[in-house]
C-alpha cells in the first residue's frame, strides 16, 4: 500500500549504513515494540531492523502506561539491538537511546529539550518524547528500543494535556519527520558504537550535559514508596545518585522522577 505520510522511506533506505539495515514502515500497528517482539519469536532477525508506524493502536509507555500515538503527527519507531553487555550495564542502553533522542531532537528545534532520568525528554517542563527498552535476551542478547516523539501534534487529550506537549506546540514550527528520523537513527548508530567501544564515561558526561535535574529536589516514585532528595549525578552504571533528607547518598536504579 502506498505510504501517504510525510515519512519518505526511500530517503531513509538510502541512508549510509554499515549494517545494511532493514526498514519497515507500517501505516498502523498495535505497537512497534510488539511488532518486533512478534517477529523475534519466528525469526532470529540477524539484520538491523527499524520499524516505523504511522500510528499505533496500543502504543505502550514505561510502567504499563499507554503512549498516545496520534496518526501521522508523531514518530513511533522501534529497533532491535543485540548489545553484548553484562546485565548490570544494560540500563546504559536505555540512557544511550535517551541521549540519541535528545541530540536528534535538539538539532531541529531552537531551544533545547532536556533529559529527565532515566529517559524522558521534556521541553518547557512538559514531555515531548519517551524511550521504552524491553529486554528479550535469551541465549543471545536482544533489546528492543522503542522511541516515541510528539512532533506535529496540535493538541492532546485532556487527561495528558498538562504534562505532554509537541515540538510544534512549543516552537510553532512544523518539523519534517523524515529529517528527524534520519537524525535519530544517525545518533543511535553513533551513540551505540560509543557504548560498544566502552565509552561509558563519555555517555554519562553527554547525558549529564543534556539534563537540568542535577541540583534540584526530586521525588522518585518507586513502587509504593516515595523517595525525596537532591539529584546529584549519575554513577558509572547510569544510576541516579541523590542526597537524601539526612544528607546521605542514595543510588537509584529506576523509578519515576518528578521535580519540585
Ligand atoms: C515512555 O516514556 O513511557 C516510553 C514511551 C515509548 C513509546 C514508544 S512509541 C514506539 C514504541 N512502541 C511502543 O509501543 N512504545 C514505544
Amino acid at each position: 500500500m502506498p505510504n501517504s505520510s510525510d515519512i519518505d522511506l526511500s530517503i531513509l533506505q538510502n541512508m549510509p549504513s554499515e549494517t545494511k539495515r532493514q526498514w519497515l514502515y507500517l501505516n498502523e500497528t498495535d505497537s512497534t515494540n510488539a511488532e518486533i517482539g512478534r517477529r523475534l519469536l519466528n525469526d532470529p532477525i540477524e539484520k538491523e531492523l527499524v520499524v516505523i508506524a504511522g500510528c499505533q493502536t496500543s502504543g505502550r509507555g514505561r510502567l504499563g502506561r499507554v503512549w498516545h500515538s496520534e496518526p501521522e503527527n508523531g514518530i513511533y519507531l522501534s529497533t532491535l539491538l543485540r548489545p553484548a553487555l553484562s546485565p548490570a550495564k544494560l540500563p546504559l542502553v536505555t540512557l544511550m537511546a535517551g541521549l540519541a533522542t535528545v541530540l536528534a531532537v535538539n538539532a531541529v528545534i531552537p531551544s533545547p529539550a532536556k533529559l529527565k532520568w532515566p529517559n524522558d525528554l521534556l521541553l518547557n517542563g512538559k514531555k515531548i518524547a519517551g524511550v521504552l527498552c524491553e529486554n528479550h535476551s535469551t541465549q543471545t542478547p536482544a533489546v528492543i528500543i522503542g522511541i516515541g516523539i510528539n512532533v506535529n501534534h496540535s493538541q492532546f487529550p485532556s487527561e495528558i494535556k498538562d504534562i505532554a506537549t509537541s515540538l510544534k506546540l512549543e516552537t510553532g514550527l512544523k518539523v519534517n519527520r523524515t529529517s528527524l528520523i534520519k537524525n535519530l537513527v544517525t545518533q543511535l548508530d553513533f551513540q551505540y558504537n560509543e557504548l560498544k567501544n566502552n565509552e561509558i564515561k563519555m555517555l554519562i558526561e553527554n547525558w549529564s550535559d543534556n539534563t537540568d535535574i542535577f541540583g534540584k529536589t526530586i521525588t522518585i516514585n518507586k513502587g509504593n514508596q516515595k523517595i525525596t532528595g537532591k539529584a546529584l549525578r549519575l554513577d558509572k552504571l547510569g544510576r541516579l545518585v541523590i542526597a537524601g533528607k539526612s544528607g546521605h547518598e542514595l543510588v537509584l536504579n529506576s523509578g519515576e522522577v518528578s521535580t519540585g
